[in-house]
Formats: C-alpha cells, structure tokens, sequence
C-alpha cells in the first residue's frame, strides 16, 4: 500500500520514535561531509520527488531537495501558479500525470482537502509540505531538536503561546501519539481545532487550554510560538492586539524550567511573538530546528518509500 503523509497519525508513534532514530544517526554519520555530498549507502538513488507550492517556502523546500540529494535522489520544484493546476487542472489528473512521472510528491497547499485529494489519487506517496490544517514535518524535526536536547518525549511538558494554529495541530497529534503534555495558551477565539485536542486527550496526552500565558509556561520543557499571521490569513490589527499577551519574552521564559528550550518553526516577526532577547538566547534552538528539517525530511521520505 502507497504510504503517505498527510498527518502524523499515518505514520504512528513507533514509525515516528524510527524516524527520529534514523535522523540521529544518519545526522551524526555525515557530520564531516559537505552538505551536498549523499549519505554512504545512498537509498533513494534514482528516485525523485516533485514539490508542489501553492504558498512561499524556504525551510520546506531546501531541506526536502537536500535530503533527496543526500540520499542519492533528486527532487523537482512547480510553483503550482505557473503550472496547468493554476489554470483549473485537477488535482485528481495532476496526482494520476505525476505519479507516471515522479517517484513521490509533496505539496504545500492553502486546504488541506487538496492534499487528501492529491493522496486518493496518487499511486504514489504524497507528502503533506504544509496546509492550513496541520505541518507534520516540521514537527518530526521539532521533536528530533527537543531529544537532541536530553528531553524525553514521554511525559514532556510542552508550552504554546499565541495562534491556535496549523503547527500547534500536528504538535497536538504528535502529543497523543508520543504521550507527552501540551499546555495551549490562546485568546478567546483562536483555539485549536477542537478534534485534535481530543484526540491528543484519547491518546493518553494531558491538553490544557488557557487564557493565561503564565500558566501554560510555568514548569514547561519546551516552549513553543509561531507567527500569529499565517500565510493566507488577513493581517488584522484586531488579532494582533488579541495576540499581544502572549508573546514568548525573557519573563515567560523564566517561569518555565531553567533547561527549557524554545522553538519556533521560523520564520518569525521579532518583537510580535517573540522578543530579540529570547530568539537569540541560548534557550532557543532554532536554527537547530531549522537544520534538522533536512534530517527529519530524510527519515519521513525513507518511511514513506518502505525503507523505514
Ligand atoms: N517552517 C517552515 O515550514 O518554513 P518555510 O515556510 O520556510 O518552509
Ligand atoms: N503557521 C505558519 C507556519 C509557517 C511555516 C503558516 O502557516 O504560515
């Protein structure tokens, strides 16, 4: 059966504990090669996967094209306006065309319905790059950053701050799957989508939902913001004043754990959800996070081909 992406329960925990696994030796076995040079035993030799952008992208689309060269593949990038998607083509013909063409596709794309269209119609695996509902990539490489920190996942307490957002969903779905805590801080009217909560709780996570920024900081490992304007929403002033109480600043930080780390999938408004101070303090793993999508895009891409 063709796997694909589309979230993080496709995979599951144990495929998700093997990925992380895998990033951390294959990151440690190329410390000294350059970047561009492939891993020694080169498993996607001769396989290519084409991306598909609906909507910007700098992390998603270098690490996913490096990840294929430095497992022995190549990739391929359309930004779907100037293909025939962005002139009325279906995704359902676009799926059955590429999957003659290409060995594995990835989309990012402004409704997550595309994607699931893309994988009903794919024969072969479809990653999802990114939608208005959920970024599961990013946070296979979140939690690859967080372990590489000496956390454990099981029982983490995990902090996030502002938009109840795409990344704050698969954060929650890797919650349930991972048996770790997540204390969601947001105003009235930008909570997370109420299913993943629920399935977060079903799968043994402990979720709280606040108002109060302080509560969910207090004592957490790990804690997370994004931007509070995602790419396609209005830049409203209203959301940004609603926003507003819970940027990550040094006084947050300090009432979490002295070790906690603080991640941010990037790119960021410094100075809306995160002060300079923070960002640039030794707390923030950032660029770390940043670096190990290449890392987590590699294991996700072995999954998906059955070599994981
Ligand atoms: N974090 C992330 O997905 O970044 P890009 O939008 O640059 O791909
Ligand atoms: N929530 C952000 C993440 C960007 C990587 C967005 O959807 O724009």
């Amino acid at each position: 059966m063709t796997r694909h992406l589309l979230d993080l329960c496709d995979a599951g925990g144990d495929a998700i504990a093997a990925m992380i696994n895998d990033a951390i030796d294959r990151k440690a076995a190329r410390a000294q090669l350059p970047k561009g040079a492939s891993d020694a035993d080169r498993p996607l030799e001769g396989r290519v996967l084409a991306m598909i952008f609906e909507k910007n992208s700098t992390r998603t689309r270098v690490s996913f094209d490096m990840a294929m060269r430095q497992l022995g593949g190549t990739s391929l990038v359309m930004d779907a306006a100037s293909t025939q998607l962005g002139r009325g083509e279906t995704i359902a013909d676009t799926a059955r065309v590429l999957s003659r063409m290409v060995d594995a596709i990835m989309i990012r794309t402004d409704d997550h319905a595309k994607a699931e269209e893309m994988a009903r119609h794919a024969t072969v695996p479809v990653i999802n790059g990114l939608t208005d509902r959920s970024h599961p990539c990013q946070i296979v490489a979140d939690l690859l950053t967080v372990v590489e920190r000496r956390k454990a996942l099981p029982g983490l307490e995990v902090a996030w701050l502002g938009d109840g957002n795409n990344v704050l969903h698969s954060i929650l779905e890797a919650a349930g799957l991972m048996k770790f805590n997540v204390r969601v801080a947001t105003p009235a009217g930008y909570d997370p989508d109420a299913s993943f909560v629920s399935e977060a709780q079903a799968g043994g996570a402990r979720v709280t939902l606040t108002r109060d920024a302080a509560e969910a900081a207090s004592g957490a490992d790990v804690v997370v913001t994004d931007t509070w304007v995602s790419m396609g929403q209005a830049h409203a002033a209203e959301k940004l004043a609603a926003m507003a109480p819970y940027q990550v600043n040094a006084a947050l930080m300090r009432l979490a754990k002295p070790d906690a780390v603080f991640l941010h999938c990037l790119p960021a408004h410094i100075g809306e959800e995160v002060t300079q101070e923070v960002f640039e303090s030794a707390q923030s793993a950032v660029f770390d996070e940043a670096e190990n999508r290449i890392h987590a895009q590699k294991s996700i891409l072995l999954w998906a081909f059955g070599l994981l």
